[in-house]
């Protein structure tokens, strides 16, 4: 790639940009910006399990979506020298999906299940005693051939990434050694990561600009990277040599991406909360279906920011905007609501 993206060079094609998203992928826990009691209780277990020669322990990481889970596995796996399989809960439908990915791995491996909630109950089943004592038992044939299999596993490691630990089944949850919540970046962290990307762009970008894209990434690192891509991209058709404060807020302006982080999906939540139902408590349900989402949409993506962000509350009876939304949005807060 060109040093200097001057106005005229061309545009990455589609399988470029597949290939930035992957060298954008830290490889070393030291590379991997932000997380940092994630990382220093992963350094101690790696380390540990490397001095027993043990595979390390299952590891269950539960956050919001984009925050840099299947990264976080990569660099696990990485970290203890050895190979990573990479699927998720929807894309192993029967036992004999699972049985040929553990056929796969060799003595102290890593099978990565994202979305490990979405697994279907018999497969989650026959893989407790794969995770317990590294076995699994299987029955081939069918009718009166059918005969059941012993079949031993290679010690390895399970690493399952999901939105919310409350969506997996207690006997799954529990078979996982090393349980991690990842959290919402700080600002500091998501400007760094957006130097580190810009860097990996070859992009120019200035103080200013990478912490004003950061205030607007909502804490997420993938967000963060995407909209550093689309500002790349006003910059270099407006002829600028540099990502600076004012193009992240015009592209972003566009683009419908306040000052917040919020895009047009979380203004028609709040508003429809505002207007429709004097700011709540309403339900999930009542929310989705107003504004044409899946509950589980909301619930996974929109709302856990917005609450991280003080504008909305849960309580009993339903979501309620609070007064800082209403702020945000240029509305007052109504004086029956104290
Ligand atoms: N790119 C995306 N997430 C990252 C992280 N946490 N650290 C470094 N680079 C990243």
């Amino acid at each position: 790639m060109e040093k200097d993206h001057g106005v005229l060079s061309d545009q990455p094609t589609g399988a470029e940009e597949d290939q930035l998203e992957v060298t954008l992928r830290p490889q070393k826990l030291r590379e991997y910006i932000g997380q940092p009691k994630i990382k220093h209780e992963l350094q101690v277990y790696i380390k540990a399990a490397q001095a027993r020669e043990e595979a390390l322990d299952h590891v269950l990481l539960y956050g919001p979506p984009g925050l840099g889970k299947t990264t976080l596995a990569m660099v696990i796996a990485n970290e203890m020298g050895v190979n990573i399989k990479t699927t998720s809960g929807p894309a192993i439908e029967k036992p004999g999906d699972l049985v040929a990915l553990l056929n796969e791995l060799k003595p102290g491996d890593v099978l990565f299940i994202d979305e490990i909630h979405r697994l279907p109950k018999v497969v989650e089943e026959m893989l407790y005693s794969a995770m317990e004592d590294y076995y699994i038992d299987i029955v081939i044939g069918e009718g009166p051939t059918a005969h059941p299999v012993h079949f031993p596993l290679p010690p390895f490691t399970l690493i399952g990434a999901t939105t919310r630990a409350g969506m997996l089944s207690a006997p799954l949850r529990d078979r996982f050694g090393i349980v991690e919540h990842m959290n919402y970046y700080t600002t500091e962290e998501l400007t760094k990561i957006i130097f580190r990307s810009a860097t990996i762009f070859n992009t120019n970008i200035e103080d200013e600009g990478a912490h004003e894209l950061a205030l607007r990434s909502r804490g997420t690192p993938r967000i963060a990277n995407r909209l550093l891509k689309r500002v790349r991209d006003f910059a270099q058709v407006a002829g600028q040599h540099s990502i600076d404060s004012p193009i992240v807020k015009k592209a972003l302006t566009l683009l419908q991406v306040d000052d917040r982080g919020l895009d047009e999906t979380d203004r028609k939540m709040l508003l429809t909360m505002i207007n429709f139902y004097h700011g709540g408590p309403v339900g999930l349900k009542t929310i989705a279906a107003n504004i044409g989402e899946e509950t589980n949409t909301i619930e996974e993506m929109y709302e856990p920011y917005l609450i991280q962000i003080g504008f909305i509350s849960r309580t009993p009876r339903g979501r309620m905007v609070t007064p800082a939304a209403y702020e945000h949005l240029g509305f007052t807060y109504p004086t029956d609501k104290n």
